[in-house]
């Protein structure tokens, strides 16, 4: 339990936070109504020209394009489904939120290792047949919401922040406790209290460091810890002090060690190949 003063340090961080856009909350609320149809949620969606066209770029990207070329929305949220629709619509909403293609090169790196582990989540969630994938990409690509947070707010700190963890040797968590009195997770579940984001996604956002304390049936936060650590295993971490992979999350996922190694490399491919154009649209 955070003391009275973090509470209110936390809550002065987010108390200027753009909002989620209207429009990805609508999205996310209609994807949660079985009365949605197709056609309803397309022409919500096209009422937002920007969002409509990155949406169709998005679905046409190698990773996501299941035909040879998805030209209406209409057809893009027939073919791809409603759950990676809401997943593309929350990719871009955020993306656009931290600067996207023109920020900073620490917000830049941020983005891209939360897209990373939101892909290497879902493909993880795909192998463990657990029903619901989306929910695995969004949980990975909220995990650093707080980071993203601290960066575009405070860029000269967060950076002292980054330096600190290189050369005291600490993860990067830490080193925020020691700037700001509390880290990236604790922010992160102040943000998406904030963007009123489904509860679901709480747990992951505030515990991915700390696996101890987990409900014995929660299965999303260890799996957006494996997938945190591949992805930097993947895309490397020069700016802080890695921490390592928690043998409980390995355990609670039913994953042996070897597995993980491999899901690094058959991962690496797939990241790398679909990054760039995810993260920059
Ligand atoms: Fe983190």
């Amino acid at each position: 339990m955070e003391s009275p003063e973090i509470v209110s340090r936390i809550a002065e961080m987010t108390e200027h936070l753009e909002p989620m856009p209207q429009i990805a909350t609508k999205v996310m609320e209609m994807v949660g109504d079985p009365d949605t149809s197709c056609e309803m949620l397309a022409s919500t969606i096209s009422r937002d020209p920007a969002l409509a066209s990155r949406i169709l770029s998005l679905a046409n990207t190698p990773y996501y394009r299941r035909l040879a070329s998805i030209t209406s929305l209409n057809t893009a949220v027939m073919v791809l489904g409603f759950g990676t629709i809401q997943s593309l619509v929350l990719t871009i909403a955020v993306g656009i939120m931290f600067g996207g293609a023109t920020a900073r090169k620490t917000l830049t790196q941020i983005w891209e290792h939360s897209v990373a582990t939101a892909l290497i989540s879902e493909t993880l969630g795909r192998r463990l047949a657990l029903s619901d994938q989306e929910r695995c990409y969004i949980a990975g690509l909220l995990h650093n919401v707080g980071k993203l947070v601290f960066c575009k707010a405070l860029p000269d700190r967060f950076k002292e922040v980054l330096k600190k963890s290189k050369s005291e040797r600490v993860p990067c968590f830490e080193a925020e406790k020691n700037q700001f009195g509390f880290d990236h997770a604790q922010l992160g579940e102040a943000v998406l209290q904030k963007w009123n984001l489904p509860d679901v996604y709480r747990v992951p956002v505030a515990n991915h460091h700390e696996l101890a304390a987990l409900e014995p049936t929660e299965i999303l936060t260890p799996l957006v810890h494996v997938a945190d650590r591949t992805a930097y295993e993947i895309l490397g971490s020069e700016d802080e002090q890695k921490s390592p992979l928690d043998p409980l999350a390995t355990e609670r996922l039913g994953l042996k060690e070897t597995e993980v190694v491999e899901l690094v490399s058959e991962e690496r491919e797939v990241v790398s190949e679909n990054l760039q154009l995810i993260a920059r649209l």
